[in-house]
């Protein structure tokens, strides 16, 4: 028996030297990615010495189920961020996963759940999902002079507490700054700095983690498609983010994801954007050479979208589309051409549900478009996470179009929830401070968002 014992602690003091020296090499995560109804991508970044990563998995509470995955992608480069996608999982099932990085087990056991086959079957679940804009962490000696511009990083902390089905990053997700954007090295370090934080650790793990990006985090603040690391960028955030997919022909990064019965369409506003400073309008008219989504990207929504049959199609993009008094000149108003483009397609196709879901404002709000012959478009704003508060100023104060009650001038993120019988399903918003506590909070029911039927 003593001798047993003696066995049993060498094992346990051997399994966790090998914990230890597998935490050295974890960069950051893990993070959960896409997870479907059979599949499930996990994430993490592990230090250039690092020769083998690998996922073990099993049914919650069901080690003997476990199954190892290796990874067969490249290692040992400066930044190693490492994806490892699971198949063949059932629905609607709970497992556990663990990375084992030079045959040693991480510290670290995370959760996630496939999705419900509800299809043919019942009706399509209600479910929350979590959104947000505009992250900022300081690094004084990179920063600019003067009062930081992050706020208090521990919203994360509540977010990680906040049960969702996912939580989509809405862009400026970290801020490249002077030494970051001009080098791919730059871009890859601002990325791979933030998301080692501890503070967003629980967060990673928490629930699948979807995104686009803005400006920021593209590039530098405004870029737009003549960025000249726009191709390194992009393959970094294809490194750093699973989303389901990037783009098409190796350009820009839109794509779609959907839960339940929602689709949101993730869009780039950047890769293929003409500069803000174009002449939005020449003799009158729409300036046809300003681009803001591009044209492959523009053809894919518009098809993207008469395809769907989802109850709220839920267009996501970095900047503002519907506010005229944002100055700025980001919004997709002052890029006039693809903006009529879209309004036209909607109304011609007669598509129900659209609600433009944006970012990068720092102050959240609900801006409402009503049209004639055809339902009020909602553009929902939720921004910032961590960065500065910018409070609206001049004429935007009193903001005809804004619904009332919306308007949320602090760090906050938002909670989507999507409620209701079929025929009957409501969304609604909640604005979320750094507790949690409701800020201001704003629904829609999608029967609102119907087009009339033809008598
Ligand atoms: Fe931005």
């Amino acid at each position: 028996m003593k001798k047993l014992l003696l066995i049993i602690s060498f094992l346990c003091h051997i399994c966790s030297i090998a914990q230890v020296s597998s935490k050295n090499k974890i960069i950051s995560g893990p993070m959960l990615g896409q997870v479907e109804l059979r599949t499930a991508t996990v994430w993490i970044e592990v230090n250039a010495t690092v020769k083998t990563v690998a996922v073990r998995y099993w049914k919650k509470d069901d080690i003997n189920t476990a199954i190892t995955e290796t990874y067969k992608g490249p290692l040992g480069n400066k930044f190693n961020p490492v994806k490892i996608e699971i198949g063949g999982l059932d629905f609607n099932s709970t497992y556990q996963y663990q990375f084992i990085i030079d045959g040693a087990p991480a510290n670290t056991t995370a959760l996630f759940t496939t999705k419900d086959l509800w299809q043919w079957r019942k009706p399509a679940p209600d479910f929350s999902f979590l959104t947000g804009s505009c992250a900022y962490f300081n690094e004084p000696i990179f920063d600019r002079p003067g009062k930081p511009y992050g706020g208090d990083s521990t919203i994360f902390e509540t977010m990680a507490k906040t049960p969702a089905a996912f939580m989509l990053w809405l862009g400026d997700n970290w801020y490249t700054r002077e030494v970051d954007y001009l080098s791919e090295w730059g871009l890859y370090y601002r990325a791979s700095h933030d998301r080692s934080l501890s503070v967003l650790k629980n967060f990673w793990k928490a629930m699948p983690h979807y995104a686009i990006w803005d400006d920021h985090d593209y590039g530098p603040d405004d870029s737009d498609g003549s960025y000249t690391l726009k191709d390194e960028s992009r393959k970094l955030f294809k490194n750093y983010w699973c989303n389901p997919s990037f783009g098409q022909d190796d350009k820009g990064i839109f794509t779609k994801i959907s839960y339940s019965d929602v689709d949101v369409f993730l869009t780039d506003d950047r890769y293929f954007r003409s500069s803000d400073n174009l002449l939005d309008s020449i003799d009158g008219k729409p300036n046809p050479d300003k681009h803001f989504f591009g044209k492959t990207q523009m053809k894919w929504l518009e098809n993207a979208l008469a395809t769907s049959d989802a109850s709220f199609k839920i267009i996501a993009i970095g900047s503002q589309v519907l506010n005229h008094l944002n100055k700025a000149a980001e919004s997709m108003r002052y890029f006039s051409a693809e903006y009529y483009e879209l309004m036209n397609f909607l109304n011609e196709q007669k598509i129900n549900g659209v609600i433009f879901l944006t970012g990068d404002r720092h102050h959240s709000e609900v801006v409402k478009e009503d049209r004639a012959n055809a339902y009020p478009l909602y553009d929902i704003t939720s921004s910032p996470l961590t960065s500065g508060i910018s409070k609206v100023r001049g004429p935007e104060i009193n903001n005809p179009a804004r619904v009332a009650g919306t308007l949320v001038e602090q760090q906050n993120f938002s909670k989507i929830t999507v409620t209701g019988k079929k025929g009957e399903r409501k969304l609604t918003v909640d604005f979320l401070g750094l507790k949690g506590e409701q800020l201001a909070s704003w629904s829609v029911e999608e029967k609102v968002l119907k087009y009339q039927e033809a008598k």
